[in-house]
């Protein structure tokens, strides 16, 4: 099966294979060629190139895009999707005045989404899943990464992971799996907290491991959650059983969540609102990938992470949406595009590149997603007739998105 793509306006994010990632001021450079061909074989790149160069291809397919630019389906390396129920209760409370912290002190927050999805069977947390995946790639998400974090026992985290498998085995979208077991202590540990990081260790990621339902190991290192020796004894126990660490760190306060990520050679190191000289130093000696949440810090209304500062300093930067209940119940991934540019002052190739193939790179799929490359991944937006690609971030808030392509399919 061949499918051409012709006249494209402007083909975005062409990139060699050897490139898995980019930093600091490579950042501001885009790679594209203007008046482009696309073809797609089966799931795969097969070719593209200038229109003047296409050759006479036998194909079963032709789409026209002229006026419309063709780019990468968007890569969200962090999200929390599969839930129960939602929270538009909390939100009302913060506009009244509470803080996140202070709804999650008085029974609120994680726990309150733990309560609702043990009490959930696992068909219906399928159900209300599909319906939020299914929107992200309409909204042309192309590979998302899906974290538990909100069972809190074995069963429910096992419940969780199980339907995190289960989307990805019906669906074409390539999905990344991570057990966040250590999203909060359950209430029935605030006096015996240790005894919930070896229920941990010793009875869910053996089990999650067996049954092969993660790819990565994430832990909410921040205060009043989990410490950073707490996460330290954590990230060493899943690292024995092959998951490798992405975590949350430095939403609210720097504690030395960077480093321990960096010392346990993690993926990504996401959130960073809060961050210090030492935390861009460690990053800076590491291979880790620094992931921002911008659309978080709108809906909480907390800093942004500053992306100039880290780019500046020469470190690569991702942006993901974080789609979850309660700080985040959003996974358009044009708007965190969009709000990068806006509040975080990226210019829309830093945070295409941000979006893209450096959000590949956090899931760990880089050499198959994440850029135009002969041999990758048929993932792609194609959008509607739009002047330029800075259009996109500009246009905030306007569905600019004609078409999208996940393995070759439109979906
Ligand atoms: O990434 N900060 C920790 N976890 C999620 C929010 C969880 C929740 O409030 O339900 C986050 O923002
Ligand atoms: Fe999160």
């Amino acid at each position: 099966m061949r499918t051409l793509i012709k006249n494209i306006k402007e083909l975005l994010q062409i990139r060699d294979a050897s490139v898995k990632q980019v930093s600091g001021t490579d950042m501001k450079e885009l790679p594209t060629i203007k008046n482009a061909y696309l073809l797609i074989e089966n799931d795969l790149i097969a070719d593209f190139g200038s229109m003047t160069n296409l050759q006479d291809y036998e194909v079963d397919t032709i789409l026209d895009a002229a006026n419309k630019i063709v780019l990468p389906a968007w890569c969200d390396s962090h999200t929390h999707i599969v839930y129960a129920g939602n929270r538009e209760n909390e939100f009302v409370d913060r506009i009244n005045g509470l803080t996140y912290e202070e709804i999650a002190a008085n029974g609120g927050g994680i726990l309150n989404s733990a309560k609702k999805l043990q009490e959930t069977s696992e068909e219906e947390l399928y159900e209300q899943s599909v319906k939020r995946l299914e929107e992200i790639m309409l909204l042309g998400t192309g590979a998302v990464e899906i974290k538990s974090g909100y069972g809190l026992t074995l069963e429910a985290e096992l419940k969780m992971l199980r339907v995190i498998k289960r989307l990805s085995q019906n669906y074409p979208i390539e999905i990344k799996a991570t057990f966040l077991g250590a999203h909060a202590f359950p209430k029935k540990f605030d006096t015996n907290k240790e005894a919930y990081i070896n229920l941990i260790i010793n009875e869910m990621l053996p089990k999650i491991a067996k049954e092969k339902l993660a790819d990565f190991v994430d832990v909410f290192c921040e205060t009043n959650y989990f410490s950073v020796a707490q996460t330290d004894t954590i990230l060493n126990a899943a690292r024995q059983h092959g998951l490798i660490p992405k975590i949350h760190v430095n939403q609210f306060t720097s504690i030395g969540g960077v480093q321990i990520g960096v010392e346990h050679n993690a993926l990504s190191v996401d959130h960073l609102e809060i961050i210090n000289e030492g935390d861009i130093n460690s990053l800076k000696e590491s291979q880790t990938m620094p992931v921002a949440l911008p659309s978080c810090s709108y809906f909480l209304g907390i800093p942004y992470t500053p992306a100039r500062q880290l780019m500046d300093n020469g470190l690569p930067m991702a942006l993901a949406s974080d789609y979850n209940p309660g700080s985040t119940p959003s996974g358009n991934m044009n708007f965190v595009v969009s709000t990068a540019c806006i509040k975080m002052k990226m210019t829309p190739e830093e945070a295409i590149n941000a979006a893209t193939i450096n959000g590949a790179y956090a899931m760990n799929i880089a050499t198959t997603h994440g850029s135009i490359t002969k041999g990758k991944k048929a993932n792609l937006i194609i959008t509607k007739d739009i002047p330029s690609y800075g259009f996109l971030p500009y246009a905030f808030g306007s569905n600019l998105i004609d078409q999208v392509v996940i393995n070759g399919a439109i979906v």
